[in-house]
């Protein structure tokens, strides 16, 4: 390596002191794991993968491990009162405690981001077994919510060390989930800004995009919104907070529910969304609804698309562009009975934004769904 490499490698260094791989996994805080499993399988078409539990030596709680593509979902559930994991679900219902992110050094990540204000959450830790070893680290972020860095470039098992192999007879067919695209937090009142200076000082982010309450309000409810990501563009996390309307933000009804800040969708990456959605459906994932007039003029706005629109209406597929191409998005009502998490999927064809054009329609129809709750 020359002078000139050097240089250019340590300046690369030095403008991404937090080189990201992507989602490794996210792990869900259940009250009752096996059921939630379950559920992702037949509902979404997850598989199973790992499990670590009493049978394993783990006394205090259980996982599940299961996967579709590369997404990874954990689901964690405490087998007694008195610990960390039931009072997070006492607090927040079921919930994302953990996203977890792929990293080459966990060591560094964790140096990185802590010498940068972020609070330790786990400090870097090797866990082996015969197939090599895991070093993770962790840092907290908004309320309970931590980040995980998972190191795994020296581990070919499963999934991580104290997991087995989760054989099982039932396996219900993919969906066609991809991969994970976007995680967004909503956080509380004047709290965005806070958020978007710790993504961007202790995680080197940048933000990419910015909705004020005028992009974002409907009549009644109104939020604000910063989209943060990492250097090469592979782990994306808007940030929510909500905005003064004439009735309760969207935002605010998440977190009165989930009280507290926390993760408030996760968007999935489909390549083909009218298959997806159809077998979602099919399997029982409920959507929100959006009413037949937005397909009236939709492609006045997007201009022309590689799909039919039939289909799209039937199912309540949104569609927006930016400069780069289009998008197709829709939302599931939220997962658990407390109006809290809930799921985008989305197939970008060039689009790399997140469907401002949208934002009416959507918060619409999540304004009927609050409306029926009692809580707009
Ligand atoms: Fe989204």
């Amino acid at each position: 390596m020359d002078t000139t490499q050097i240089f250019l490698k340590n300046k690369e260094e030095e403008q991404d002191f937090l080189p990201l791989q992507g989602t490794d996994y996210i792990e869900f805080y259940v009250g009752n794991a096996k059921q939630a499993a379950h559920f992702y399988k037949t509902a979404f078409g997850f598989q199973s993968l790992a499990y670590a539990g009493p049978e394993t030596g783990v006394k205090d709680k259980v996982s599940y491990v299961i996967r579709q593509n590369k997404i990874t979902f954990v689901l964690t559930t405490p087998l007694r009162t008195d610990n960390e994991i039931a009072d997070h679900i006492y607090k927040h219902g079921d919930g994302v405690k953990v996203i977890a992110l792929k990293v080459d050094d966990a060591t560094s990540a964790w140096k990185e981001t802590t010498s940068r204000g972020a609070q330790s959450y786990l400090e870097p830790k090797v866990m082996e077994d015969e197939t090599g070893e895991v070093i993770m680290s962790g840092i907290h972020i908004y309320d309970d919510s931590v980040h995980l860095f998972v190191e795994r470039k020296n581990y070919t098992g499963l999934f991580m060390p104290g997991f087995v192999k989760w054989d099982s007879r039932y396996n219900p067919t993919s969906t066609g989930l991809l991969f994970v695209d976007h995680c967004v937090g909503n956080v509380g009142w004047n709290q965005m800004n806070k958020w978007v200076k710790f993504y961007e000082d202790v995680m080197g982010f940048k933000n990419i995009l910015s909705f004020d309450d005028k992009d974002i309000s409907t009549e009644y409810s109104a939020l604000m919104s910063k989209v943060m990501s990492n250097n090469n563009g592979y782990v994306k996390f808007p940030i929510n907070e909500p905005a003064e309307g004439k009735r309760k933000s969207q935002v605010e009804e998440y977190l009165d529910f989930y009280k507290g800040a926390g993760v408030q969708h996760i968007a999935i990456a489909t390549s083909n969304i009218i298959e997806t959605v159809t077998m979602l459906e099919q399997r029982g994932v409920e959507f929100l609804k959006i009413p037949p007039s937005y397909y009236e003029t939709v492609l006045d706005r997007v201009g022309k698309i590689d799909e039919d629109l039939m289909p799209l209406s039937k199912l309540g597929i949104l569609i927006d562009k930016d400069d780069e191409g289009y998008l197709l998005q829709i939302f599931t009502k939220p997962i658990e009975d407390r109006p809290t998490l809930f799921f985008e999927i989305i197939q970008r064809k060039g689009a790399k934004s997140f469907g401002k054009g949208n934002f009416k329609a959507l918060f619409e129809a999540i304004e009927r769904e609050q409306e029926a709750r009692g809580n707009l």
